[in-house]
This record gives C-alpha cells, structure tokens and sequence, in this order.
C-alpha cells in the first residue's frame, strides 16, 4: 500500500507501515506518543481513546491507515502552555489516582462535551460506559467532567 498522511496534533505526520498496524501501536512505537495506553487491547477499557476529527474512538480497533487524511488528538495534544479546562478539573476534583484510564476519559469526556451529551450526572455516567477504571474513581471522575462542562457552557 503506498504510505499516507493524517495530522496528529497539528502535524503532518506519515504512515508507511504494515497494513494490519493498529493506530494505538502507531501512536505509541513509532510516534512514542504513549499518553494513549493499551489497557485491554478488545475494545472494553477505553483507555487508549483518542479524537478522530474530534470524535472520540478506542484507537485499539483502528487500523492506522484508517487514519488517513484526519486528525488525531492525544491527550499530549489537548493543552497548550495552560492545561486543558478538563485537565484542570480532574485535577482540582482528585479525578484519578494512578492516572492509567485519564486520558482515556479526558478525551471521552471532551467528545462528550463537544456534543452537548453531559448534561447531567445519569448521561456522563452512561457516556463513560466504555470506559474503565480501575482504581474506582468514578465519583470523582463524573464530577469533573460535569464540573468542566458547566464552565464551558457559562
Ligand atoms: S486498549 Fe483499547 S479499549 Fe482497552
Ligand atoms: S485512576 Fe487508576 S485506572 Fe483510573
């Protein structure tokens, strides 16, 4: 297959790969973006979410060359100089513990907000069906997103 482009995080970036190279192993071995994590590798965790045209998809069950001409979003490509509204909310509601599913549910939750789905505490919960952690921090976790989509909306 000839290579091909997609931008990741604002950059060009080429894939000339194997066919069946999975976009999280892209991301993580050749591009050592490895804020993306590999917690399952079946599709359950979430853990390795990231924006595909700002949509949010597990990239475990992408091919990379599926990425061709979109733009991905890691979680190393959310903030600027200043964390990202929702960075700063986990960390202000002690949202995780060891930190392994967070950029998982930031990116989740930034879809979320994006499409106006966490209205409330029921629909983040049902949002975050896909996504898992392990260290039970899910109180927390819902009250920042909830608490990052308020500030978004005022
Ligand atoms: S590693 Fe992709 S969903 Fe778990
Ligand atoms: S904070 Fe440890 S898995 Fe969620």
């Amino acid at each position: 297959m000839p290579s091909q482009n997609m931008a990741i995080n604002g950059k060009a970036v080429h894939f000339d790969g194997d066919d069946r190279t999975l976009l999280v192993d892209f991301l993580r071995d050749a591009l050592e973006l490895t804020g993306t994590h590999v917690g399952c590798d079946t599709s359950q965790c979430g853990a390795c979410v990231v924006l595909m045209d700002g949509v949010a998809v597990k990239s475990c069950t992408i091919l990379a060359r599926q990425a061709e001409g979109r733009e991905i979003t890691t979680i190393e490509g959310l903030s600027g100089k200043e964390l990202h509204p929702l960075q700063a909310a986990f960390q202000q509601c002690h949202a995780l513990q060891c930190g392994f599913c967070t950029p998982g549910m930031i990116l989740a939750a930034h879809d979320m907000i994006r499409r106006g789905a966490a209205r409330d505490e029921a629909q983040i919960r049902h949002e975050l069906e896909g996504n898992l952690c392990r260290c039970t921090g899910y109180q927390n976790i819902v009250k920042a997103i909830k608490a990052a989509a308020i500030n978004q909306t005022e």
